[in-house]
């Protein structure tokens, strides 16, 4: 099978997989309070995380690798909603392009359709770093993702089997390029331990991908005859992540949340908890293909009316102010971060 055709599978796969909710998300809750004293007009949604200046907080994540016109004309869409609602957006893995050329144009119609947006390169950690700096060109990225995904590879029969020396790439990676890196799981999560590993050599930024999403090892077991079922429900849920990871003492790393998020109460409570921005990409991949580009534009939009008027709630003007809400941590969130040390 070709690896265009298999990335058609994990798309085909990713809208028939049932986001199951992230129950985690709902052992956390915001603590009402009567006199906000602000207005809906006070509330901003712009922020910065590092270096890059983001106009709202939810980002387009990382989807269409693999090549080929469908490729296209996902990445040409997506990167046309991202124009319009003004959100930062993250390719697929590019390592289709950089291993066959005629595959280029997948990717660079993203910057195409959107000159003076936040696009974001993706490669997987077997990348090198001439091979990062090339996805960085191909699209005048902004930023790169190095994505992390051991249980997808180790599901897939063909997949990689050995992950010596992942962490020495990353940071050569880090060195040659001028732009930020992104280092993501896709759907597992990192713990605290994986976080101070990426700080150690110099990460900046991590994408939590936590469980609860899209399911990686479900999607694969579909492709197995005997499924590798104890894969199924291996992560770390999404919140629980995010508190991991802003657990490390090295406060100089900004988090990002993803996986599993779909409406604006995730969202914000991803940002109470401590992540920066939230990534979204099988709900949005799931809108798009099933209800076409108005309704994902129409949708974004909803989420952003939404999100405001929860922050009105919350009496925040802005995204760092949600950081400062009262919060409640219940359930077995409240036992995991017990059991870890983590308050
Ligand atoms: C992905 N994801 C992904 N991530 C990555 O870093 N490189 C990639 O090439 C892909 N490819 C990909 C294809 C499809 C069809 C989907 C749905 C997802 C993972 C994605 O960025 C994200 O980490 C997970 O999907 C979890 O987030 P959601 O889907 O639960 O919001």
């Amino acid at each position: 099978m070709s690896r265009s055709e298999r990335k058609w599978d994990h798309i085909r796969y990713a809208l028939a997989n049932q986001q199951k909710s992230v129950f985690a998300f709902d052992d956390i809750k915001f603590i009402h309070q009567s006199l906000p004293n602000i207005s809906t007009f006070d509330v901003r949604l712009d922020h910065s995380i590092g270096e890059l200046y983001l106009s709202s907080p939810i980002f387009i994540n990382a989807m269409t690798g693999g090549g080929g016109d469908r490729t296209y004309r996902i990445n040409k869409e997506l990167a046309q909603v991202a124009r319009d609602t003004g959100l930062a957006m993250a390719v697929g893995s590019q390592m289709a392009a950089i291993k066959d050329k005629t595959e280029k144009y997948t990717f660079e119609v993203v910057r195409k359709e959107n000159p003076s947006g936040i696009v974001i390169a993706n490669l997987g950690s077997e990348a090198a770093a001439d091979q990062a700096k090339e996805a960085v060109d191909m699209i005048e990225a902004n930023a790169l993702q190095i994505h992390l995904n051991v249980i997808q590879e180790l599901t897939m029969p063909e997949g990689d089997r050995d992950f010596t020396r992942a962490l020495k790439r990353i940071e050569a990676i880090v060195r040659a390029v001028e732009v930020p890196v992104i280092v993501k799981e896709v759907g597992f999560g990192m713990s605290r331990e994986t976080v101070e590993s990426l700080a150690s050599i110099g990460v900046s930024l991590v994408d939590v991908g936590g469980f609860g999403g899209t399911n990686f090892a479900e999607i694969e077991n579909k492709r197995r005859e005997r499924e590798l079922s104890f894969f199924a429900d291996w992560g770390i849920p999404t919140p629980i992540s995010i508190i991991e990871a802003s657990s490390i003492a090295d406060h100089s790393i900004s988090i990002i949340g993803s996986g599993g998020f779909r409406g604006a109460i995730d969202v914000v409570k991803g940002i109470a908890i401590g992540a920066e921005a939230i990534g979204m990409a099988g709900f949005f991949l799931k809108t798009l293909v099933q209800k076409g580009i108005d309704t994902l534009r129409e949708e974004i939009d909803r989420l952003h009316q939404e999100i405001t008027l929860i922050m009105t709630a919350l009496g925040a003007t802005s995204i760092a102010d949600i950081k400062r809400t009262p919060l409640i941590i219940s359930g077995d969130t409240y036992h995991w971060l017990n059991q870890r040390g983590i308050d």
